[in-house]
């Protein structure tokens, strides 16, 4: 765990106004996290690494199947999440879960489901790049535990964080892109589908992608 300490202490480096940055990046390859998906949890659950753990009512780790196939990224827990601990409980995990039962033909069971950061950002703003970098370490230990061959980024902040790029997630949407050996497949986030439904007709056609590489 030495390095989760070096971690912090570069965080403290930051909020006396020091940019490491570009530390950060290297950090994040070399941190030493527990092989067990478990003790990974029980870290997490205690982490304070950044301000979101301040606000937070849970952390929500992720869950699933430990040995899943395919695993769904989102954003950041939303106001159910964070009261619940669990991910995509509220409305817009009612949606997903509609589309892996009815779409995948999956158990919500049979996936796992994890966030770009395990707390809640206060009025579901959208995590900032250094709360992203912070807890990217969980969220790439989760899928090197897990070992999904699948992907799927809910969402554009899921995607740009996942693959440092900014393109806008209509450009991306349903194309294959690679992560260590995963196919990654961006598409719409379930609450963006609920305020546009009309988006749906394109969700679905990469949904059944999706389901065509399972
Ligand atoms: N939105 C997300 O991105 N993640 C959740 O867990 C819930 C809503």
């Amino acid at each position: 765990m030495k390095n989760l300490i070096k971690l912090k202490y570069l965080y403290k480096l930051k909020e006396a106004g020091v940019n490491y940055f570009d530390g950060f990046v290297s950090v994040e390859k070399k941190i030493d996290m527990p092989n067990e998906l478990k003790e990974l949890e029980n870290i997490c659950k205690n982490c304070s690494l950044c301000d979101l753990g301040k606000t937070r009512t849970n952390v929500v780790f992720g869950e699933g199947n430990p040995n899943a196939k395919i695993m769904f990224i989102g954003e950041g827990p939303g106001e159910m999440e964070d009261k619940t601990g669990r991910p995509f409980v509220g409305r817009a995990g009612k949606l997903l879960t509609k589309i892996i039962e009815n779409v995948l033909e999956l158990d919500r069971n049979d996936v796992y489901i994890a966030n770009i950061v395990k707390c809640r950002p206060p009025n579901n703003r959208v995590p900032s790049i250094e709360e992203a970098e912070t807890c990217k370490p969980y969220l790439l230990k989760q899928i090197d535990i897990i070992e999904p061959k699948i992907l799927v980024c809910l969402g554009k902040t899921a995607f740009m964080y996942l693959l440092n790029s900014d393109l806008a997630i209509s450009k991306v949407r349903g194309q294959i892109f690679e992560y260590k050996g995963k196919k990654v497949i961006p598409t719409y986030h379930p609450s963006f589908l609920l305020r546009n439904p009309s988006a749906k007709k394109e969700a679905y056609k990469d949904f059944l992608l999706i389901k065509s590489m399972l």
